[in-house]
């Protein structure tokens, strides 16, 4: 069966990286969270002293560019793909508040945005990828053969976020991860390079009032669609 470039786009914790990733688990293609290297390379940032008053230090993070290599390590046991910062697992930090806070500020740098899309790219190479983001079928794929543009709504997606954050044990509170998931919105949505935006020929995929088996059922239809 022809190998396909699946790209699934749409705002902060509105579930398309569950959703991405079980489609690659079903299917057997590869998955990649492209979120998770945009925190990655945040993560870098705030470990090496580049955010100062909440901003970020933008030539010293350009400066080390070269040397920020994001890896991903298959899952394992728990299911879960881990992410890699050069070569350190750090899949538990990066989903942290704080790295939460300042990675829209980050992902605005179009040299950081270069540097990671060209990484992306290479994932793609082979094709059989299922990529999940904000600018996967509109910037790194514009040719993948299905495109998926996932919305909720921002209250939805805050009562998600907060039950995954606790359930890892973090304490958290509803009106805070609201306001982050407002102010991630707006910051990826008007940012000069490739703002969050649904590409023409994406299909929108409301999951507001879907279980996770329906978007899976409805994912599946689409993909059979694209391949066969
Ligand atoms: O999907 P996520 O919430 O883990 O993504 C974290 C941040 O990274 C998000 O606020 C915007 C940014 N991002 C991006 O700009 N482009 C992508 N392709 C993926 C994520």
């Amino acid at each position: 069966m022809k190998k396909i470039i699946i790209a699934i786009d749409g705002y902060s914790s509105s579930g398309k990286s569950t959703m991405a990733r079980d489609l690659a688990r079903r299917i057997g293609y590869v998955y990649v969270d492209s979120g998770a290297m945009y925190r990655a390379v945040t993560l870098y940032a705030l470990r090496n002293g580049m955010v100062i008053d909440g901003k970020v230090d933008s030539e010293a993070l350009i400066k080390d560019l070269p040397q920020i290599e994001v890896s991903f390590m298959p899952a394992g046991s728990d299911g879960v793909q881990h992410t890699l910062l050069n070569g350190e697992d750090v899949e538990k930090e990066i989903r942290s508040m704080e790295v939460s806070g300042m990675v829209s500020p980050v992902a605005v740098i179009p040299e950081v945005r270069h540097h990671l899309v060209a990484l992306q790219r290479k994932f793609g190479e082979q094709r059989g990828i299922v990529m999940d983001g904000r600018d996967i079928g509109t910037t790194v794929f514009p040719d993948a053969e299905m495109k998926v543009f996932v919305d909720a709504s921002p209250e939805v997606r805050a009562d998600r976020r907060v039950k995954e954050l606790r359930a890892k044990g973090e304490d958290v509170d509803y009106d805070a991860v609201l306001k982050n998931i407002r102010e991630r919105d707006y910051i990826d949505t008007h940012r000069e390079e490739s703002p969050l935006t649904k590409a023409p020929d994406a299909i929108v995929l409301d999951n507001d009032n879907m279980t996770i088996p329906e978007q899976m059922d409805w994912l599946l239809s689409l993909y059979e669609k694209r391949v066969g």
